[in-house]
């Protein structure tokens, strides 16, 4: 049901896009608008802008784009309506009546699931039934306080605890398979709880909401030490960390990565509470863009193991492709945070979390495993390798720090590094020109803005003739004079320009806030992007002309004549383009 275009309006209205935004993000003024890094895609130089004017964003990196309806949804997973509903509340407006759609009514069924299920695995951890839980995490020194606040449970060693209780509260079947929380075994078809003899850790959202679980086996020889819940409606584990709920209210700049769930729990109760972990999986792009939204640098707490190191790596680049500044955590003497905050307290974790160097420092220290340092050859190939790391550090007194202690390990002096790396930087700035050049003569898939320039003719008439409709209306007829939808070779912007001359005709509005209802986020991104192309060229008649004119005889070429009247190629063309239809739709 289509919510009313005037309380649209009126939210749009409330929530300033450049206010929305600064909420999530930092932003840097740019004259009259914003600009800052995507949230959308990794990138260390802001390419998503703000535009004050019209009220808009787009990323010429990624080619998101749209209103602060738009942004909302992508920003926050929801949907059209939910998205609106969120800033309505943002604002302090209440929805009209009608306002509840399906899937925020199924979404918000599975969270009362969840935390019913939440309260009913703590209730169970303070009872009887739950004595062996309780002692384990007594016994992994958990106070009763930490215990409450991170509302820990315990699912009872049985088939079927959790579904009758579900079911004794009005909950169905299905909803409870769909929440995940139980399966559907293969042989008899009957269900059956998925958690069962394990420690219930509630998995909650930044806004509060429990999204998950994660259960810890008390059993010695589980399969899985940890199970998580699978991907639901409103849990997406790439996109969530565990903890953030508290983390993002810390005092501190930054935030401590960990790898498992009791670490965390065990920080934050030694005081650390700008502690977070990712979901049983390694850390993924948007997590990491997720951290820097609530912090300037990461102290990655990966476990000492050598499995916790080869992570640590990949967080490192991964961090560093969102833009965030990242420091390693080395322990000796524990395995992971866990254990060492217990051996030796919160000032001993605190100093490690001081000495944490930079990521730098430890690649450059990787780079020394297997190498014997104390030979001519080891340290030759040491060289060989730093060199190349040193040569990518953007800031002067970065790289002259890390100069000065390589040379220290090699025993040079570090004018003679400094002098190598200089010359490695002067070879890669020369080679990143040539991929310049080369992107603009053959563009990648990476970079967006190049590729839209150079759209094919019929592109840019397609495009073009959108654009056109969204800011003159009233040149419909003359477009309609002569062209249909079926005149526009590309689905999408077939879709598009049927969807807009319809509105049109209907009198609808054209606002993007108001088609985004009738397309997904990723095409109002889209249209976004056509609109801002378009308005750099002036909206004149004669474009329009020459635009239609080009589908024209796009059209007549195709499909105007009648194949004995094609040329052989036209014929072969044709036959081609019928193929590549068809495949594309099967
Ligand atoms: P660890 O095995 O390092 O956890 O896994 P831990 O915190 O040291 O476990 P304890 O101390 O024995 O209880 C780290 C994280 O990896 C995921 C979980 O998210 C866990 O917190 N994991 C681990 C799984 O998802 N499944 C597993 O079987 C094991
Ligand atoms: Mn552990």
């Amino acid at each position: 049901m289509p919510l009313p275009e005037q309380f649209i309006e009126q939210v749009k209205d409330a929530n300033e896009i450049s206010s929305v935004f600064a909420s999530y993000l930092p932003l840097k003024r740019a004259g009259r608008d914003n600009v800052c890094l995507c949230p959308f895609h990794s990138e260390k130089t802001p390419s998503c802008h703000i535009y004050t004017d019209s009220q808009s964003f787009y990323c010429f990196g990624c080619g998101a784009g749209g209103d602060v309806i738009n942004f909302i949804r992508l920003m926050e997973h929801l949907d059209y309506v939910e998205s609106v509903k969120f800033l309505a509340q943002r604002a302090g407006i209440p929805m009209p009546d009608d306002g509840g759609d399906k899937t925020s009514m199924i979404k918000q069924r599975m969270l009362e699931i969840n935390r019913e299920a939440a309260r009913f695995y703590r209730d169970v951890l303070i009872s009887e039934k739950g004595r062996e839980g309780w002692i384990y995490l007594r016994e992994r020194q958990l106070s009763e306080n930490t215990i409450r606040k991170y509302g820990l449970g315990y699912a009872p060693d049985e088939w079927g605890a959790l579904k009758k209780h579900m079911l004794s509260k009005g909950f169905r079947e299905q909803e409870l398979i769909d929440a995940a929380l139980l399966v559907r075994s293969q042989k008899s078809n009957n269900t059956y709880d998925k958690f069962r003899h394990r420690v219930m850790f509630p998995i909650i959202d930044r806004r509060g909401n429990i999204i998950a679980f994660g259960g810890r086996t008390l059993e010695p020889d589980a399969p899985a030490k940890y199970l998580n819940s699978d991907e639901t409606a409103v849990f997406h584990k790439r996109s969530n960390l565990f903890s953030l709920n508290f983390a993002k209210n810390t005092k501190e700049k930054f935030l401590i990565l960990c790898e498992g769930y009791m670490d965390v729990i065990s920080l934050n109760q030694a005081g650390f509470d700008n502690a977070v972990a990712t979901l049983g999986t390694a850390i993924t792009p948007e997590q990491a863009r997720l951290m820097r939204q609530y912090c300037e640098e990461v102290v990655i707490s990966y476990d000492s193991d050598g499995a916790g190191q080869k992570a640590t790596m990949k967080a490192i680049n991964l961090l560093s492709d969102a833009g965030v500044d990242a420091r390693v955590l080395q322990m000796t003497g524990a395995k992971d945070p866990d254990e060492y905050v217990k051996k030796y307290g919160p000032d001993g974790f605190r100093t490690l979390l001081r000495q944490a160097g930079g990521a730098i420092s430890f690649e450059l220290k990787k780079l020394t495993i297997g190498l014997d340092m104390d030979s001519p050859e080891g340290r030759a190939s040491y060289l060989k390798k730093a060199i190349v790391l040193l040569a990518q550090v953007e800031s002067r007194i970065d790289r002259m720090v890390y100069v000065s202690d390589t040379a220290k390990l090699c025993g040079m002096t570090p004018a003679e590094i400094e002098k190598a790396v200089e010359e490695r930087r002067r070879y890669n700035s020369k080679t990143a020109q040539k991929q310049e050049r080369q992107e603009i003569i053959n563009p990648g898939r990476n970079s967006q803005t190049v590729r839209e320039l150079n759209l094919s003719p019929e592109d840019k008439a397609q495009r073009g003739i959108i654009a056109f409709m969204l800011h003159s209306p009233d040149y419909l007829k003359r477009v309609e004079e002569r062209i249909t939808a079926e005149h526009f070779p590309t689905e999408l912007y077939k879709k598009m320009y049927s969807i807009i001359a319809n509105r049109i005709k209907n009198g609808d509005s054209l606002d993007i806030s108001s088609i985004g209802d009738e397309f997904s986020a990723e095409e109002v991104g889209r249209i976004t992007g056509i609109i801002s192309e378009n308005n750099l060229l002036p909206y004149q008649k004669e474009r329009l002309y020459e635009y239609i004119t080009v589908l024209e005889k796009y059209h007549d070429k195709y499909f105007g004549k009648k194949p004995e009247e094609m040329t052989d190629s036209e014929l072969l063309e044709q036959m081609e383009k019928l193929r590549k239809e068809k495949t594309k739709k099967t």
